[in-house]
């Protein structure tokens, strides 16, 4: 069943690019009817028309409150009759407003092994923290910044003499490939619990549903 995708998007655009790569390929089967960014001078918006989505850029600035600017983000997504949004760079907090018209059905990748590191600079967190190993995750997205159950989730080493720079793109080619993948996992029919807790269904369920991939 090909899904219908609403992408959310506030910058670059690299990981809408690798999602729109992707359905272009066949490896994913799913349409980005629609692409929305809070910030209407994003590069990304371009990388939409280039692929001929629709492209929009919805300023919050030109809204009394939050809620306001989401009943018109939500409006945009509802046109398209969207079933899935992906938050791909959107950097900014999903109020109620947005995440009561679609529960449990927007997803969000985040550049670190959540739960550790959510929010702005989770590179710079990570060495700064010294840790020897970060990654990517894609969560359901909750009210709770970068919070929510983890779809899928990918590690890259931390190297001695990393820059925020050089382990932002070790993270970054890591991302292409896991925000592409859960997309995928989405069709698929969730894994079914036996009575004796194993999991059964079907052989092509993605490996990393529900739990962490380390290449
Ligand atoms: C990506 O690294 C993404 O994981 C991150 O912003 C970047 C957007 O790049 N998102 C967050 O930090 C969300 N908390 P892109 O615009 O090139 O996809």
């Amino acid at each position: 069943m090909t899904l219908t995708l609403g992408v959310l998007i506030s910058g670059r655009g690299s990981n809408l690019e690798a999602v729109l790569g992707a359905i272009k390929s066949g490896e994913v089967d799913a349409r980005v009817a629609v692409v929305v960014s809070n910030n209407p001078a994003a590069p990304g918006l371009s990388i939409a028309c280039d692929y001929g989505a629709e492209a929009v850029g919805i300023d919050p600035n030109g809204y009394p409150n939050r809620s306001d600017y989401e009943a018109a983000v939500v409006e945009r997504l509802n046109a398209h009759q969207v079933e899935w949004i992906v938050l791909a760079g959107y950097m900014k907090l999903v109020g109620k407003t947005l995440l009561h018209a679609f529960p449990n059905r927007m997803i969000n990748i985040h550049p670190s092994l959540l739960p550790a590191f959510k929010g702005l600079d989770a590179q710079k967190q990570a060495l700064d923290a010294g840790v020897k190993e970060s990654g990517c995750t894609v969560h359901i997205v909750t009210l709770k910044m970068d919070d929510g159950p983890i779809l899928g989730q990918v590690s890259v080493p931390v190297l001695p003499g990393d820059t925020v720079e050089t382990l932002s793109q070790r993270i970054l080619v890591e991302e292409h490939r896991l925000l592409p993948r859960v997309i995928q996992g989405l069709n698929s029919p969730p894994p079914q619990l036996s009575p004796s807790g194993e999991i059964e269904g079907p052989a092509s369920l993605p490996t990393d549903r529900g739990g962490r991939t380390t290449r």
